[in-house]
């Protein structure tokens, strides 16, 4: 039988994972793509650290190019990360007409285009599944069983560290900074988990699901984005208390000419099927117009979950390598992509409701200044509660408005802030039915 030779660059944690699914599920792998796949070379900088997992020194080696220039390596895998020298390296095996696997959703998010038109070009398997969602198939599904419908809605819990981090605090009453010192010492998260905890990871793997969608990559920098750094037990109890969890939700909606896109927390309903998604899974919600809802739910981060995907896609170019199909499938599934720009509308023109917490002094006349200055910008409110002891003489209103504008809402927050009856920043979250 003959041989499919796969190269690794990136021998950190995904890379180990991806090593243990391809050599402990060696067997079932080699039955169901009819090839033995194998690992010919891993290039890391570090190849002195013990991993956990056996692997003959032979196959390593620090230079990536020593992988790519491999003429006898079919599939070339990248797992470093990061957009600068993963995207040399992917581009430099492009062009050498490799297949390449990838996890990198923010190479593919800031320098898609260039990555898959490179692809297309030399006629190279790109393929990410892993990128989004870890080992949850959901590109496959755009791809194949979702491919007949008009996606309307996506929504996604897409960050593994950010969601326990909001788990913690919301069943434990953690403080942000406790929530990620738990999930720092757990291992879920980096220190400090930057790109997770301000909407920027789940933003790059929104931008990847819309790529797929509109077979034309997304504008990133116009993908609004919103962490949860500044999120208070507080708000969290007082979102509970009105029937809501929270959430940092990626959000797409197609509208007639544009789309929304956006990352921030959210309050959704407890009863939604999202809001029990909890520590360090994820979950995406996709409507589709003929096939209606979908879930798609499980582990999105972590060596084993992320190795399952990267070898899925392993897998799939293996199969087509061995039938003489190498790079027949755009990467994006598109034979005819669109020619116009995907269009996101500006966050200001988003209309939802909100969840606002003023926290003010505790005297007569106070909440009708409140309400005074959201009536003028045209913000109805549909619950008001004060909530809480008196603190120095200060106390939390929470209030829910009817749907608005953001920008009305943006400019009455500004106008809450400076009045001198107010003692903290007004806290605002979007609520999503
Ligand atoms: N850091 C990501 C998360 C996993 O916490 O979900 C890799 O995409």
């Amino acid at each position: 039988m003959s041989v499919i030779n796969v190269g690794i660059i990136g021998f950190g944690t995904v890379g180990v994972g991806t090593f243990e699914v391809l050599t402990k599920n060696r067997e079932i792998i080699t039955n169901r793509v009819g090839m033995d796949v194998i690992v010919k070379k891993i290039a890391d900088l570090d190849i002195k650290t013990d991993r956990g997992v056996e692997v003959h020194h032979s196959l390593f080696t620090k230079d990536a190019m020593d992988v790519i220039d491999d003429p006898d390596i079919d599939i070339i895998v990248e797992l470093i990360g990061g957009t600068t020298k993963a995207k040399e390296y992917i581009l430099k095996a492009i062009e050498r007409g490799k297949n390449v696997v990838t996890a990198n959703k923010a190479l593919l998010a800031e320098c898609g285009k260039e990555i898959f038109e490179a692809a297309e070009r030399y006629g190279s398997g790109l393929a990410f599944e892993a990128s989004v969602g870890a080992g949850i198939p959901i590109i496959g599904a755009l791809k194949g069983g979702l491919s007949a419908n008009r996606i309307q809605t996506i929504l996604g819990i897409l960050n593994g560290t950010s969601n326990f981090i909001l788990t913690k605090m919301a069943k434990e009453g953690l403080f942000y900074s406790q929530a990620v010192q738990d999930a720092v010492n757990l291992g879920f998260a980096e220190d400090p988990p930057t790109l997770d905890v301000d909407g920027t990871d789940a933003a790059h793997k929104l931008a990847v699901l819309l790529s797929i969608n509109f077979g034309t990559t997304a504008p990133f920098e116009d993908i609004y984005r919103e962490g949860i750094d500044s999120l208070t037990p507080d708000d969290i109890r007082f979102a509970r208390e009105l029937g809501y969890s929270v959430k940092l939700l990626a959000i797409a909606r197609m509208l007639d000419d544009r789309i929304e896109a956006r990352v921030h927390p959210a309050m959704i309903p407890k009863n939604h099927i999202l809001a029990n998604v909890n520590s360090e899974y994820n979950a995406i919600y996709i409507d589709g117009d003929f096939v209606g809802p979908n879930l798609y739910y499980g582990l999105g981060a972590g060596k084993s979950s992320t190795g399952s995907a990267v070898v899925a896609d392993i897998m799939n170019m293996s199969r087509q390598i061995r039938v003489g199909l190498k790079g027949s499938a755009p990467p994006l599934g598109h034979i005819h992509p669109p020619d116009k720009e995907i269009m996101i509308q500006p966050m200001e023109e988003l209309i939802t409701s909100y969840y606002l917490k003023v926290t003010a002094l505790d005297r007569p006349g106070v909440l009708s200044m409140i309400s005074g200055i959201l009536g003028e910008n045209h913000i109805g409110i549909s619950s008001v509660i004060q909530k809480g002891r008196q603190i120095n003489g200060s106390v939390p209103i929470v209030m829910l408005t009817h749907e608005a504008r953001e920008s009305d809402v943006q400019k009455a927050v500004l106008l809450l802030n400076n009045l001198d009856i107010l003692t903290g920043k007004t806290v605002t979250i979007r609520v999503e039915e």
